[in-house]
């Protein structure tokens, strides 16, 4: 396999890499050898990023499945930075069209602020690439780009894989088999979260550099993609995370690792109604609020209640994991996590029939790399990815921005079934 180094000018214009495309149109790679490598473009090269190609690192050299072939960014330092990472030379690219255009690219991973991950998902998936893509599958203002997605995938026979990492912890698959074997009988309320301290995530984020201005190394009309125009600004480039033009807080930034186990477990689609609330409580420099509680009904008579705030970091119920474990209640009985077990907890309407506590335990944690693999082996064999899916991943944000329109409008959003869409 080809792989070429890219200069200055080259970043800017392209042109090396049209050059290279030209003539070999990207062809659907949903049938790949079993001895070939799968090659990998990485799309998006900052804080995220780093996970993506410690990954794909790891499994080139022992799986020797994947190899990275390429990286874009709208940010040259970036770009630079994570191609001296791979440590040989990789196709890089400033604009991810033309990465998509590359015929040794075979998969994608997307790890751009919010607003682009659709946009390039769909794009990848047209390009008949593999896609690996961070959450949120949109950015709050995008629920048709969403549903834009979903009948894209499943069109697609390209595999799709959410970063909701915490999918890739076992514990929810036992959970949802143990729900779809009757244990809990028929379900009926379920409740998750995420608390934590700190103003833009765990690890804030950084400003690499005060003085960078937009030019052919920060190309701030794609930053922008299609959020509302605005003259530069280095915190919104940098801190974008704080601004709604392209984050919406904890409800997409954080509840994707939480309530996407949860709709899997239960097994619904849309909702029938969300309510919301919180606000900017601790951080005011900020435009999107650090504080969200959610409550989602589905049709199915089962209520969801997703908690949360990034300005205190109790979790409440301690367990195995940076989250609030999820509760999953039925009318025999409950499941939850303690620590490396999964615990049920019968209903004391039916201890008396003897029903007793039972612990499970659980195979594995979460980590990103059972996640890649997974869409990797469907990549190969063509089956759906067994995680995170398009359908999956479009139901639960169906729920998030459902929530999020109805915090922005203090009412309740409805779906409309026969329609397929919300209305607040
Ligand atoms: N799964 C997880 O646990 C997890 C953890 C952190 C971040 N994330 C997600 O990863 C995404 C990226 O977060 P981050 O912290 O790496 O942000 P970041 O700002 O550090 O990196 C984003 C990068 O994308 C680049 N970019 C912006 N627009 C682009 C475009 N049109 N084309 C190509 N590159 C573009 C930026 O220049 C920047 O280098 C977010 O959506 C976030 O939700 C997920």
């Amino acid at each position: 396999m080809k792989v070429v180094g890219m200069d200055r000018r080259e970043f800017m214009t392209g042109a090396m890499v049209s050059a290279l495309a030209a003539g070999a149109a990207a062809q659907p790679s949903a049938q790949v050898s079993p001895n070939d490598r799968l090659g990998v473009g990485v799309i998006g090269c900052g804080g995220r990023s780093e996970t993506h190609l410690s990954t794909l690192l790891e499994m080139e050299k022992t799986d020797k499945t994947v190899e990275i072939v390429a990286l874009c960014d709208i940010y040259r330092p970036r770009l630079k930075k994570k191609s001296a990472m791979v440590g040989r030379p990789v196709h890089e690219y400033s604009d991810y069209r033309e990465l998509l255009r590359d015929p040794a690219v075979d998969m994608v991973t997307i790890a751009t602020p919010d607003h682009h991950h659709a946009h390039q998902a769909i794009a990848a998936l047209e390009a008949g690439k593999h896609v690996y893509c961070e959450k949120p599958l949109t950015h709050w203002r995008q629920w048709e780009l969403a549903k834009r997605f979903f009948e894209v995938a499943a069109k697609s026979s390209g595999a799709f894989q959410l970063g909701a990492q915490r999918m890739s912890d076992s514990a929810y698959q036992q959970m949802k088999q143990l729900v779809k074997d009757g244990i809990i009988g028929q379900p009926i309320h379920a409740e998750c979260g995420i608390f934590r301290t700190g103003d833009f995530g765990e690890r804030g984020m950084p400003i690499d550099d005060p003085d960078a201005k937009p030019g052919p190394d920060l190309l701030w009309d794609e930053f922008l993609g299609d959020a509302p125009k605005r003259p530069f600004d280095v915190s919104r480039y940098f801190r974008w995370r704080m601004y709604e033009d392209y984050a919406g807080g904890p409800v997409t930034d954080l509840y994707p690792h939480v309530l996407t186990q949860v709709i899997d477990i239960l097994g619904v689609t849309e909702p029938s109604e969300v309510v919301a609330t919180g606000g900017i409580y601790r951080y005011p420099e900020r435009e999107v609020p650090d504080t969200f509680n959610m409550f989602i009904e589905y049709p199915q008579k089962i209520s969801v209640a997703v908690l949360g705030t990034q300005g205190s970091s109790y979790q409440g119920t301690g367990g195995r994991d940076d989250i609030r474990i999820p509760v999953i209640r039925g009318w025999d009985g409950a499941l939850t996590i303690q620590e490396s077990e999964i615990l049920f907890i019968p209903d004391d309407s039916v201890r008396a029939s003897g029903r007793k506590e039972q612990r499970f335990a659980i195979e594995h944690g979460y980590n990103v790399l059972y996640l890649m693999r997974n869409l990797v082996e469907c990549a190969r064999s063509g089956a759906r990815t067994l995680d995170s899916g398009p359908g999956l991943a479009f139901h639960t944000q169906t729920a998030l921005l459902m929530g999020m329109a109805a915090w922005r409008a203090k009412k309740t959003a409805v779906y409309d079934a026969e329609k397929g869409a919300f209305t607040v």
